[in-house]
C-alpha cells in the first residue's frame, strides 16, 4: 500500500483549473490503486507557521550541527509535524496556479517549511547537497491565465514550473510528471474549457500507471 499526498495550492475550490485536473488524476487513481491512501492538503485552509527568525534559527543549528535554543525548538515543533506529514508520503500530486509569474505564496511557505537539512536534504562538504526523498514520485497539475509555450519569448517568464521542479528536485523528487493547462484566461471561456478538457484526458491516462 502506498500513502498519495495531494496537495492543493490554489484557494479557489471548485473553480480552480488546477484542483480539477489534480482531482480527475486522483479519480482514475483510486479506481486503479484501491488499496492506497490518499490524503489531502489544502495550503490555504492548512495552519502553516510563519517561518520566522526563531524557525531560521533552528535551521541553521541543524545545519551546523548544533541543538536549536529552547525558542527555536519550540518553533521548530509545528514544523518537524509537517515535515513528518511530506516525508512520509511516496507519492505526491500537486495542484498548481501560476500567480505573478511564480507559484502562490502559500506553497512557497510550504517549501520553505518542509525543506530543511537533515529532514529532506543534506549537506556535506565531500559530497555537497543531496535530496533525502528518493524512490519517490510526483504529479503535478500547472494552471496559467496566459500562455507560455516552450521555445517562446514567454516562456521564460515562466518562474512556476522551473521553481517547483527545481525546488522538489532539490530534496530528491525527480521522477515528476505534469500537465501544464494554459491559457485559462487569456482566449476565453470556451477556449479554456477546451483545454481544461484536454488536460483532464491526459491526467487520467498518466495516472493509471502512477
Ligand atoms: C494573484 C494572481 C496572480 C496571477 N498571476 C498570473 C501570472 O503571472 N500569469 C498568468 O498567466 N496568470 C496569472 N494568474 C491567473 C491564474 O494563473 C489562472 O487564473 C489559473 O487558472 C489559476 O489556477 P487555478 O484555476 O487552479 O486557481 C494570476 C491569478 C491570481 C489570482
Amino acid at each position: 500500500m502506498s500513502t498519495l499526498l495531494y496537495i492543493q495550492a490554489s484557494p479557489r475550490g471548485r473553480r480552480s483549473h488546477s484542483i480539477a485536473i489534480a482531482d480527475a488524476f486522483l479519480d482514475t487513481y483510486r479506481a486503479t490503486h484501491p488499496q492506497d491512501e490518499v490524503l489531502t492538503l489544502n495550503l490555504f485552509a492548512a495552519h502553516l507557521p510563519p517561518f520566522d527568525g526563531f524557525a531560521v534559527q533552528a535551521k541553521y543549528d541543524i545545519l551546523h550541527g548544533q541543538n536549536p535554543s529552547a525558542e527555536a525548538q519550540a518553533a521548530w515543533k509545528t514544523i518537524e509535524t509537517l515535515i513528518a506529514g511530506f516525508t512520509a508520503a511516496d507519492k505526491y500530486v500537486w495542484a498548481v496556479p501560476m500567480w505573478n509569474f511564480g507559484i502562490p505564496y502559500r506553497l512557497k511557505q510550504y517549501l520553505d517549511i518542509v525543506i530543511q537539512p537533515t529532514y529532506t536534504f543534506s549537506f556535506t562538504p565531500a559530497e555537497g547537497y543531496k535530496g533525502l526523498l528518493v524512490g519517490k514520485r510526483a504529479f503535478i497539475a500547472y494552471a496559467r491565465g496566459g500562455e507560455y509555450p516552450e521555445g517562446s519569448s514567454a516562456a521564460g517568464l515562466d518562474f512556476q514550473k522551473k521553481y517547483l521542479e527545481t525546488a522538489l528536485g532539490f530534496i530528491g523528487i525527480t521522477d515528476i510528471q505534469s500537465v501544464v493547462c494554459e491559457p485559462m484566461l487569456a482566449a476565453g471561456a470556451a477556449a479554456a474549457a477546451e483545454k481544461q478538457h484536454r488536460a483532464i484526458a491526459r491526467a487520467r491516462e498518466l495516472a493509471a500507471s502512477f
